[in-house]
């Protein structure tokens, strides 16, 4: 359905208040949505995806206003984040307040926070809150562990033709919000996305630390697992020189194969799929899970990709790229 149009918005919110689930296109990601406060409507987001249900979703909130909805306290560096990025892809983890929004929360005494600037995605979470709905539960809206929507077609094949997806384009960003666990002290990085952690330490006054540098860290959030995002083919990342050689050793017999490089490339064979992966770490971002899908759809076996550059910019793809590849 057109996201903008507001027969497809009210369409969705009689979904929402019946307990079903909505597509929501987001700047960084499509999401599978529902009411937050609902909480058999967010178990059939849990059964949807294939997810564990002890795996916290985002809510999303149409304005920072509606943080006091969910959250019991805001420290002031999360404040600062708040202020500098929102609306954003920026999702903040903070103390749950009490009774609320239990089941999306995964059973956490936390929630993770993010207010969307994709203006379909803010038409509708304005338009539900004043209909008493606070927030959106919205996971990525694929099957776990498979890789994310970034079209709204991409939606309806993962999901089926029966679920109302709200068509708001090709998504922005392309990877998922940047989430800054604030419950520590301190804001800690628990999975990179656009925004460099110098930015964000700047914008907050406080150093945005690395998980690795606290102590072990329960739960895991399911973005950060080892092995996610990942197509049906083999992924596997390295650098442009290894490849090719790796290629050249294969001559002929490379089938199935399919390569997904920034550097240009000889492929040994006319067999073999190449896609150019774009040099600029914005707009690699942007294409990456289109790609991915698109070179499985060639029933590949393989999909060997260049290594992204070693630099803030391109952490987000790398954390991808990487998850993809351990599978
Ligand atoms: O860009 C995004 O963040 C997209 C769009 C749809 O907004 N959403 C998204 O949701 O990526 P999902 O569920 O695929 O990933 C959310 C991540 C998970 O890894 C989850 O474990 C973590 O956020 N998370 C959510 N609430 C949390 C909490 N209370 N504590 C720790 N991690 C949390
Ligand atoms: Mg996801």
């Amino acid at each position: 359905m057109p996201g903008s149009s507001p027969e497809s918005i009210d369409a969705a919110l009689v979904e929402l208040a019946a307990g079903r689930l909505v597509g929501l296109p987001t700047e960084t990601v499509y999401g599978l949505a529902a009411d937050a406060c609902n909480d058999a409507a967010v178990a059939a987001i849990f059964a949807a995806k294939g997810r564990p249900s002890d795996h916290p979703l985002i809510v999303h909130i149409a304005h920072a206003e509606a943080v006091d909805d969910f959250a019991a306290s805001i420290p002031p560096f999360a404040r600062l984040l708040m202020q500098a990025y929102w609306p954003g892809p920026l999702t903040l983890i903070l103390p749950r307040r009490e009774g609320i929004a239990r089941a999306a929360a995964g059973g956490q005494d936390s929630i993770g926070l993010r207010c969307p600037a994709h203006p379909v995605a803010h038409t509708l979470l304005a338009s539900a809150r004043q209909r008493g709905v606070h927030g959106l539960a919205a996971p990525s809206a694929n099957r776990f562990g498979r890789v994310s929507p970034t079209t709204a077609a991409h939606v309806q094949d993962e999901l089926g033709d029966a679920l109302l997806v709200l068509d708001g384009g090709a998504c922005e960003v392309g990877i998922e919000s940047t989430i800054i666990d604030c419950t520590r002290g301190t804001p800690v990085l628990l999975r990179p996305g656009m925004h460099s952690q110098a930015a964000l330490s700047a914008a907050c006054g406080t150093a945005v630390l690395n998980q690795d540098e606290l102590p072990a860290l329960a739960p895991r959030a399911s973005g950060t697992l080892e092995a996610h995002y990942a197509p049906n083919a083999k992924v596997r990342l390295m650098p442009a020189k290894a490849l090719q050689t790796a290629l050249d050793l294969l001559g002929a017999d490379a089938a199935s194969l399919a390569l997904y490089t920034r550097t240009k490339i000889h492929p040994p064979s006319a067999q073999v799929h190449w896609r150019r992966m774009p040099a600029d770490a914005r707009q690699a971002a942007h294409d990456l899970f289109a790609d991915l899908r698109a070179l499985d759809a060639l029933q590949v076996r393989l999909i060997w990709v260049e290594s992204p550059p070693d630099t803030p910019e391109w952490d987000g793809v790398r954390d991808r790229l990487r998850r993809a590849a351990a599978s």
